[in-house]
């Protein structure tokens, strides 16, 4: 019985998806505070919705919720707990490894973490979500050592990149130095912004550029802007993000309505 209900769930979901490529990125910190998805999940402009952790989020309306296997183990997010949870929260997708390219995981590490833990999952699977550094051995270099190693074996639906930066420019060409290398697969973008010192007006000339480019591009299925919360909740959970992009791409006011930069999501 509990099969058949998840099989239906899948289906639909699988509807929903096919009408927007665009998400939230909802820190575990939004939980019980004035931050509702609803406001932007509810009209189906957004439809997907993950919290870097293997708990699904109390309020998930209407959206299709990714699991994410962020680290390779953790109290939050056991790695024991993976398959059960996925399976009693109907996920659609699961993101695995977190900016392993910066966390001192090796893409040969990566590789048996990833074959043992993801490659058994019978949903839609991102490959570990790497940072835009173009520095020996990082960013789109660790994805193709990991790549190199796994030949052929690791399953997957989607890479998932990451990227901060300082102009739309730069941006674009990171995504299609990205599609160039790696032109067969499908691209998920599950944290991009801007860097400080950009304002909150800049933020919102990038995402009001790239939203609109991100749907034009074929190859791009899925993407979230850093980040689904308030600067408020923000400032007081997250003091590394803040150092590193500031408040200014927050999709939410302190009041809980959406932020000028939410509102291009709307559109
Ligand atoms: C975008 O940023 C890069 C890196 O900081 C810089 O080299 C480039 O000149 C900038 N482009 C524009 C159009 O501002």
């Amino acid at each position: 019985m509990k099969l058949s209900i998840f099989a239906v769930t899948a289906a639909l979901a699988s509807v929903v998806s096919a009408q927007s490529k665009r998400g939230l990125a909802y820190p575990w910190f939004n939980e019980g505070e004035n931050i509702d998805p609803g406001r932007f999940t509810n009209g189906g402009k957004v439809t997907w919705m993950y919290n870097w952790e293997t708990w699904r989020p109390a309020r998930t309306p209407a959206v299709n919720f990714i699991g994410t296997q962020a680290k390779k183990d953790s109290a939050a997010s056991p790695i024991g707990q993976l398959h059960n949870r996925w399976r009693q929260q109907g996920w659609t997708d699961v993101f695995s490894l977190n900016e392993p390219d910066f966390n001192d995981i090796s893409p040969q590490e990566a590789v048996d973490w990833y074959l043992q833990h993801i490659n058994p999952m019978t949903i839609r699977k991102g490959l570990p979500a790497v940072t835009s550094s173009t520095d020996a051995g990082k960013g789109l270099d660790w994805l193709q050592n990991f790549l190199n190693i796994c030949n052929g074996r690791c399953y997957h639906d989607y890479i998932n990149l990451h990227w901060y930066g300082s102009n739309i420019s730069q941006f674009k060409t990171h995504i299609q130095n990205a599609n160039r290398r790696f032109p067969n697969k499908k691209i998920v973008i599950s944290e991009f912004s801007l860097v400080r010192p950009a304002t909150q007006a800049q933020q919102q000339s990038f995402f009001n550029e790239a939203i609109p480019w991100l749907d034009a591009q074929g190859y791009v299925i899925m993407y979230f802007p850093f980040v689904a919360t308030s600067p408020t909740l923000l400032q007081g959970n997250d003091g590394a993000a803040v150092d590193h992009v500031g408040t200014g791409g927050a999709l939410f006011n302190n009041d809980g309505t959406v932020s000028a930069v939410g509102q291009i999501m709307l559109r």
